[in-house]
């Protein structure tokens, strides 16, 4: 067994895990955080995206020992005092369907959103390539993340 200190959310979490426990299964079944979801466990749908480090990973390619102090964010720490302008901006632009993918699209698109304030369309594409939806076809998501990227630069003042 191999003791793993994460911060996660901005919460310190400690537990005892086996070498071969999975990042995404520590996250879920230690942790207790179900927001972060598991549709393949191979890497192949992107639905166990986080952020580890500030990066957008597939949390099923870690082992759960390589939470080791890190920082890690999941869909639970997403929101602030409301919802954050991206989940804001899915609800508002009918980007989400069953919801399973959602998750893991709503933390690519607020990393992009950080690096990139005003994404073209063919960034947000690439940004979303991890990510697999089932049912929306992808455009309402892509219009979701463009709204959500007007609406966080007229909060901030910005312009183009
Ligand atoms: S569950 Fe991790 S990529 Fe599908
Ligand atoms: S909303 Fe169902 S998989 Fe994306």
């Amino acid at each position: 067994m191999h003791r793993v200190q994460a911060r996660i959310n901005g919460k310190d979490y400690e537990h005892e895990v086996e070498a071969r426990l999975l990042l995404v299964h520590y996250i879920r079944e230690k942790a207790r955080l179900t927001g972060t979801h598991v549709g393949c466990d191979t890497g192949n749908c992107g639905a166990c995206t986080i952020l580890y480090n500030g990066k957008p990973v597939k949390s099923c390619m870690l082992l759960a020992v390589q939470a080791n102090r890190a920082e890690i964010t999941t869909v639970e720490g997403l929101a602030g005092n409301g919802l954050h302008p991206v989940q804001e901006a899915f609800l508002n632009r009918f980007a989400v369907q069953c919801g399973y993918c959602t998750p893991g699209m709503l933390l690519s698109a607020s990393s992009l959103l950080e690096s990139n304030a005003a994404p073209s369309e063919a960034e947000i594409r690439e940004a979303l390539e991890g990510n697999m939806c089932m049912c929306t076809g992808y455009q309402q998501i892509v219009d979701a993340i463009k709204y959500a990227a007007e609406t966080m630069r007229a909060s901030t003042g910005k312009s183009l």
